[in-house]
């Protein structure tokens, strides 16, 4: 019932150029029954969306203001303008290098779906975290404080993507076993603050050295709906072969 999701995050990687081959590169290799997405840098999401097909473009961060005195920063009025149908919100290396808060995460749900953007909210525990057992409290706070008052009438258009920070970018990936503990516990507080009618049709992703290999075994979990990727996004090709993945 909950429709796969594969979302690249190129994160600073990309020029144009490279970017518009990609895209010719995967055109008519996606499978129409999984939300393909690739998370672009700013600078080129207008080339990118002039070309896409079914391959659908995302931001990778927002500011929570409509516009004003905010020098680099990106506004939700821009990226509705440049049409884009995503935006990471919350990622680990934005909460660890930027100052992200749960409270700033949290005001930018709001402004997300108030444009009609569609979040992807990361959360996700570091290693000291986990290896203290502090996994779930971690979550649940990430996710409660995130969502505080966000009122969400169409589940399908929100996205959290569980991103252990010690599987980001390590080749480290969760076992499949401990991203659908996560995900599942994720779901259930979501359904605690909105019922099970909507917290059964958020997705919800596992993101964290998810690659051609352990793709299979990852989407064969309950609650893991499709993947937020990194580095194994970069290829057109292993792109391709991901998403197809998530497609079974
Ligand atoms: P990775 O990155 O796939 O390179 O581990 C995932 C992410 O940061 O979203």
């Amino acid at each position: 019932m909950r429709k796969p999701m594969l979302a690249g995050n190129w994160k600073m990687n990309k020029t144009r150029d490279e970017a518009i081959s990609f895209i010719l590169a995967v055109e008519g290799k996606l499978p129409d029954s999984v939300d393909c997405v690739v998370c672009a840098p700013a600078i080129i999401l207008r080339d990118l969306v002039k070309r896409r097909t079914t391959l659908q473009i995302g931001a990778q961060n927002m500011n929570q203001n409509d516009s004003g005195a905010y020098t680099g920063e990106i506004s939700p009025v821009m990226l509705r303008d440049t049409e884009v149908e995503y935006v990471i919100l919350g990622h680990s290396e934005r909460r660890a290098y930027y100052n992200e808060t749960n409270e700033s995460v949290n005001a930018k749900i709001k402004k997300a779906l108030e444009f009609d953007l569609k979040p992807i909210v990361c959360v996700g525990e570091v290693l000291e975290e986990r290896e203290a057992g502090s996994t779930n409290a971690v979550l649940k706070e990430q996710i409660t404080k995130g969502f505080d008052g966000v009122k969400i009438s169409n589940p399908e258009n929100v996205i959290v993507a569980y991103e252990p920070v010690w599987a980001i970018g390590t080749g480290k990936s969760a076992t499949s076993e401990m991203a659908e503990d996560a995900c599942s516990y994720i779901r259930s507080v979501l359904k605690d603050m909105y019922g099970e009618a909507i917290s059964n049709n958020i997705r919800i992703l596992y993101g964290g050295s998810v690659n051609t290999k352990n793709v299979n075994e990852l989407m064969s979990m309950p609650n893991i709906d499709g993947g937020l990727v990194g580095g194994a996004s970069l290829k057109a090709d292993s792109f391709v072969e991901l998403c197809n993945a998530c497609a079974k």
